[in-house]
């Protein structure tokens, strides 16, 4: 990471005087108790994968990102979250990035809830950064991931415990604020790994170097967070490809599945609407 990456004085003083005018959360809460966080969805998925997938039974992933701890989220929306993950219990849970929004500390107000989150997935818990974890310094929240027993991946992969060793979650960096390397995320795959990109952004797909995956997992856009009834983003995110896949899910014919999920919090301003939170269900099958 450079530091005109991480450290941007006028964001950040821009930051500072929003968290004061949003009173430190109160307008937050507000928000959330009238409607503007959107009401939490579970968004249920499938993926059939070819017969040479080795799966020992249908694996169901939980994908969850965007909290944005901190002045413009309420934490009432993480609570609705742990709520759904204990009513789901996915096999694994991957966590897309952007834990915060303004500071860094603001992770205290999210530490305890991802400690709850990892332990509803008996094959744990992985996640990538966001460009909101770089600009605002990234070490107290991957220290913080870490002591909620979450395997943090910046450039890396983890093959999950058995009987599912034949997956890998393979997280790359911030896809614009990060040094991102597909070569190196991949590169501590096993050999034939079936291979579960999870990536902050869609824009992860514009550093793959042509390697191939076999399921991805962005999330970064918010489906626009701010959108008409139709649909129509009033802001569109950051990134080509975040333009382009701003959520829900795409097929590509010589790559895997994306899911872009709207993610949890919100960033900005503490409204939501037209663009509800999501848990992502996905559940992956061999071919009989
Ligand atoms: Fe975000």
């Amino acid at each position: 990471m450079t530091k005109s990456k991480s450290h941007r004085p006028i964001r950040h003083l821009t930051e500072r005087v929003l968290g004061l005018v949003l009173m430190n959360g109160r307008v937050a809460g507000l928000s959330y108790r009238f409607g503007g966080h959107g009401r939490l969805k579970v968004v249920r998925e499938e993926v059939t994968l070819g017969t040479a997938a080795q799966l020992p039974r249908p694996l169901r992933i939980g994908f969850a990102s965007d909290f944005h701890a901190g002045p413009t989220t309420d934490p009432a929306i993480f609570d609705d979250l742990l709520a759904a993950l204990r009513r789901e219990r996915p096999d694994v849970l991957l966590l897309g990035g952007d834990y915060v929004s303004f500071d860094a500390a603001n992770v205290d107000r999210l530490s305890a809830y991802l400690a709850a989150y990892a332990q509803t997935a008996p094959l744990g818990a992985y996640a990538v950064l966001g460009n909101h974890d770089v600009w605002n310094g990234s070490a107290p929240i991957v220290a913080a991931l870490r002591a909620a027993g979450v395997n943090v991946l910046v450039n890396g992969a983890a093959a999950l415990p058995a009987p599912f060793g034949a997956v890998s979650v393979c997280g790359i960096d911030d896809p614009w604020t990060g040094a991102p390397s597909a070569q190196a995320t991949f590169a501590g795959s096993a050999p034939g790994a079936l291979r579960l990109y999870l990536m902050h952004s869609p824009d992860g797909l514009w550093h793959l170097d042509g390697l191939r995956y076999d399921v991805g997992f962005a999330g970064h856009t918010h489906g626009g967070q701010i959108a008409r009834r139709s649909g129509a983003q009033l802001f569109r995110p950051s990134g080509p490809y975040s333009r382009r896949y701003s959520f829900g899910r795409f097929d590509f014919p010589d790559n895997g599945p994306l899911f872009v999920s709207r993610g949890i919090g919100c960033a900005g301003i503490p409204l939501r609407l037209n663009a509800d939170p999501e848990l992502l269900i996905c559940t992956l099958r061999a071919t009989a």
